[in-house]
């Protein structure tokens, strides 16, 4: 009888993680690792992918992944370095602050932010699909969006970026599941990426201002059920999860991996 261990082995799997240098996208390329499958580990910062990767026995290419002709390249460099690709997350992302007012928002600012956290997933999933189709094997694509798609709080450039990424996931689902390739977003609630100390269950939080985007947030970290922050490791085995056979008929959902910050 199969055991339900193999559900989870990714032995003969290759994945790409986007953004794996550090934080939550460190944590998924590691849970990946143990999980059984080669890693490809991409980042910005090639110094960062590096260390990942040889900690994790990967290998390490640097990405931008708002520079389209980089990515695709990057992908087809997986494949030829690896031997193919079954598993991308595009978990590559910025994030520039609480709240703010729109009015201060400058051209720049959300244009840099939607040039990294929707224009570079999408890059990636065209050319993953791409990949993926013409291999025949289906796949599994993993977008990292947020609890901000669902519940604002960090801006309209942020949380509206992470709720594009959400509805483009299942608008994928729908399109890739004829082809067994299945799409999903992976959201993150509050997950401390700083190492060092411990977190505080209210660190990072700015004082208390006044401005309803900034507190929402505050007031919904001193609140949260799980009563800790998140850890990148908890959103590598959500991960592995939609990456492995325990999630096959699972596709275009968007799974909150939040510590039960939806709840409230
Ligand atoms: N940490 C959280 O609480 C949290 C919560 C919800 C969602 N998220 C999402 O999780 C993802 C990872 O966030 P994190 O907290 O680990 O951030 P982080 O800043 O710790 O790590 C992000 C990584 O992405 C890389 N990166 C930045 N721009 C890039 C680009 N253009 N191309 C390729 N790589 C790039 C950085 O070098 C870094 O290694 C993001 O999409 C973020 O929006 C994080």
């Amino acid at each position: 009888m199969t055991s339900a261990a193999d559900w989870i082995d990714l032995s003969g799997k290759v994945a790409h993680v986007t953004g794996g240098g550090k934080g939550i996208g460190k944590g998924i390329s590691t849970a990946l690792a143990m999980a059984g499958a080669k890693v490809m580990v991409s980042d910005i910062n090639l110094q960062s992918a590096q260390e990942t990767a040889d900690e994790i026995e990967g290998s390490a290419m640097a990405l931008d992944v708002a520079d389209r002709d980089a990515v695709d390249a990057a992908l087809n460099n997986t494949v030829s370095a690896l031997g193919a690709l079954d598993i991308l997350v595009n978990n590559a992302g910025l994030y520039i602050g609480y709240g703010g007012p729109v009015e201060g928002i400058t051209d720049e600012m959300w244009k840099a932010l939607w040039s990294v956290n929707v224009d570079g997933v999408f890059y990636c999933c065209r050319a993953a699909a791409t990949i993926m189709k013409a291999q025949g094997k289906g796949g599994r694509i993993i977008n990292i969006a947020s609890t901000q798609a669902m519940t604002p709080g960090v801006g309209v450039t942020y949380d509206g970026s992470k709720a594009a990424v959400t509805m483009m996931t299942k608008a994928l689902a729908l399109e890739l599941a004829p082809h067994g390739i299945n799409v999903n977003a992976l959201a993150p609630g509050p997950t401390w990426v700083n190492h060092g100390e411990p977190p505080p269950i209210d660190a990072q939080m700015p004082a208390r201002s006044g401005d309803p985007l900034a507190d929402t947030v505050a007031d919904r970290i001193s609140r949260l059920p799980a009563g800790h922050w998140g850890d990148p490791m908890e959103q590598g085995k959500a991960a592995v999860f939609l990456a492995s056979e325990m999630s096959s008929f699972v596709t275009g959902i968007y799974l909150p991996c939040d510590g039960g910050w939806l709840t409230l």
